[in-house]
């Protein structure tokens, strides 16, 4: 075992409050496979990983990790790590068919099964109800950028709701509408692969609208269920120290400026009641004069939210430049270490975000509800990942949480992401992120060292004390 594994954990166990939710995550198209099972029709991932040239390697969803059939498996892998909790998706295509329509209930079943194998294991479940998987209907039918859409989502958010609702510890209405409206309309690089500023624009809308008017059917048939958003939010920072005044100091904050408005605030302020950030209005205005903002919209989307979810992977340090798609910034790296994805490892970053969320906007219960790491991991002979320097994040990005809430900030929650390896969209099967190691040849599940030691402090903050070796053993 290494330093890292045998470090004590009492002192990162207690700095957290007994009830706090700790948990892994994951995504339907991620990890379920079974993509005709039931009655599930294709979605907008089914279409873009079949495409030549779209996902790294021509991987696709179809296999994924097999969940949808060693779900009670997985279950009891999830119990013996000590999870607290559990965030998973639902795949619109499963439960409503097409996107219109009623309720497919041999779809619909499966997560019904999974809830009540979580609780049964007694693992509280967090649904997202969307996590990209659009049913190609209605993409066909215009997609995000149509606002048809928007109602379409808050018809199922409501069936899912009324059928789950009330054993639900949490209720996601959108993972990421940044990554949904500008990776899948923007750069085209998530599916559906269109390449229209505008379209991208109007898909945020329509996402925040989604949102909005799901609040509305969510709380008409589950009143109970802590309701929120999941947002990827980014610091940005420039890429020169505070004092500095050359020239170019009004050009590099206006870089921060223009990143941070349209990666952060441009979801957040109408999230919470301030409408859409007027400065990127303007940053925006050559590509969209914004016209699929309708009137009583911007209240739509302000409606109350239980909890704020934040998924913070890396820190945007941005200079005047030339960016394509962002006009006149340039996405600098300090080199820092990264990870598999190129992804700087800043704890600090976590802690600044969501110190700013606090600081910045009305007073809402923060969940993060995805951080992690992929690297290139490598099974030993001894059958073992020793993925040191996930578990090196994980420690850090946990101790940023655990600073935040010292500092007061109302931090409920932790998921990791993810709780295994799995489909990481444009780059298929190369990236891993689990905290579980899973061989796509036998499907078999192997904890990697930084399970082991999540686990570990999992058991240590349960019993407020650690235990001689580990839960998992030596
Ligand atoms: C997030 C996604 C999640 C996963 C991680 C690495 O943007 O929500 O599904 O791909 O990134």
């Amino acid at each position: 075992m290494t330093d890292l594994v045998t470090e004590p954990l009492t002192t990162l166990a207690t700095a957290f409050p007994p009830d706090f939710t700790f948990g892994a995550a994951t995504a339907a198209y991620q990890i379920e496979g079974a993509v005709t099972e039931d009655g599930r029709t294709p979605s907008i991932w089914d279409v873009f990983s079949a495409e030549p040239g779209r996902v790294h390697n021509g991987d696709t969803g179809e296999v994924a990790c097999d969940h949808y059939h060693r779900m009670p498996s997985d279950v009891a892998m999830m119990r013996d790590l000590g999870l607290r909790a559990y965030r998973f998706s639902i795949a619109w295509p499963r439960v409503q068919p097409g996107g219109r329509g009623p309720v497919n209930a041999r779809g619909l079943a499966f997560y019904d099964r999974l809830v009540d194998t979580l609780l049964e294991n007694g693992i509280p479940p967090w649904a997202t109800l969307y996590h990209w998987d659009l049913p190609v209907e209605l993409e066909q039918a215009g997609g995000w950028p149509a606002r048809e859409t928007a109602y379409r989502f808050a018809e199922y958010a409501g069936l899912v709701a009324d059928a789950l609702g009330d054993r639900l510890s949490g209720l996601i209405t959108m993972n990421e509408p940044w990554c949904s409206a500008f990776l899948g309309y923007g750069s085209g690089v998530h599916a559906p692969g269109r390449r229209d500023g505008t379209a991208a624009l109007a898909a945020s809308h329509h996402l925040l609208l989604g949102h909005g008017l799901a609040a509305e059917s969510v709380r008409a048939a589950a009143p109970a269920v802590p309701f929120g958003i999941t947002l990827n939010l980014y610091p940005t920072s420039p890429g020169v120290p505070p004092t500095y005044d050359g020239p170019d100091r009004a050009a590099y904050d206006d870089a921060v400026r223009r990143i941070d408005g349209i990666s952060n605030r441009w979801f957040l302020d109408p999230v919470f009641g301030r409408g859409y950030p007027s400065d990127v209005v303007e940053d925006v205005r050559s590509t969209s004069a914004l016209e699929f903002v309708r009137d009583g919209d911007t209240d739509i989307i302000a409606a109350p939210i239980d909890f704020l979810g934040i998924n913070y992977y890396t820190r945007h340090v941005v200079a005047p430049g030339a960016y394509p798609g962002s006009a006149g910034v340039e996405f600098l790296s300090r080199g820092f270490p990264v990870t598999a994805m190129g992804w700087e490892v800043d704890p600090d970053g976590l802690y600044d975000v969501i110190r700013r969320v606090h600081d910045d906007y009305p007073a809402v219960p923060i969940v993060v509800t995805e951080n992690g790491s992929a690297y290139e991991d490598v099974m030993g002979a001894d059958g073992a990942v020793h993925d040191e320097a996930r578990l090196a994040y994980l420690r850090d990005h946990l101790g940023a949480i655990a600073r935040l809430i010292a500092d007061g900030v109302d931090l409920r929650g932790y998921f990791a992401w993810s709780l295994m390896d799995n489909f990481e969209w444009a780059f298929g099967y190369d990236k891993r992120f689990g905290l579980v190691h899973v061989d796509y040849a036998t499907q078999q599940r192997t904890p990697k060292a930084s399970a082991r030691w999540y686990a570990d402090l999992l058991a240590t903050h349960r019993n407020g004390t650690e235990l001689p070796n580990g839960i998992l053993g030596p």
